[in-house]
């Protein structure tokens, strides 16, 4: 297990075992490959970042992976992998994410992304996201760090 501070300095414990902190996550995050690129959404506020989000009432995680990738970058998911989970200890609440391997089968431009500006794709990833502001802070700390090197070394 993992344990370090994320962009706002609260807590984080990650871990690539089965469920460690969860049984029942309410977040997913999705780490999205679409043929030899990263495939990643414009949340208009927070910026670039990987999708993801909250898991609705009588729908599973890995249901909810899959709705919220297409609901935010207008990709399906051909083959969903689960990673492993991270604990975020926030100031008013802690939050469980299921870290999942995405790969996509096709990106179908859609009218509305919600809550974000669509997909963006990328051939590599900027070595200064921490420093970027055009990056979300759910992208600069070691969660990322963490799952791309088990991505590159495990999937790719
Ligand atoms: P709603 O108002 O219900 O949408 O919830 P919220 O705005 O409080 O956000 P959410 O429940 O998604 O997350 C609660 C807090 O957890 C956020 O304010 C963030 O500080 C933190 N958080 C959420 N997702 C992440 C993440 O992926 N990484 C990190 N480091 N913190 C996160």
């Amino acid at each position: 297990m993992f344990r370090f501070k994320d962009y706002y300095h609260n807590e984080v414990h990650l871990s690539f075992e089965e469920y460690p902190f969860s049984k029942d996550p309410k977040h997913v995050w999705v780490i999205c490959r679409y043929g030899d690129q990263w495939l990643l959404t414009i949340h208009r506020d927070r910026g670039y970042e990987f999708p993801g989000g909250k898991v609705e009432e009588s729908e599973s995680p890995d249901d909810a992976a899959v709705r919220e990738v297409k609901e935010e970058t207008g990709a399906s998911v051909s083959k969903l992998t689960y990673m492993g989970q991270y604990k975020v200890l926030g100031k008013e609440k802690t939050i469980v994410k299921n870290i999942y391997y995405a790969e996509i089968g096709e990106i179908i431009p859609q009218t509305d992304y919600l809550e974000t500006k669509g997909p963006i794709l990328f051939d590599s990833l900027p070595s200064d996201i921490g420093r970027n502001r055009k990056f979300s802070f759910i992208m600069k700390d070691e969660v990322l760090v963490k799952s791309l090197m088990k991505v590159t070394a495990e999937y790719i």
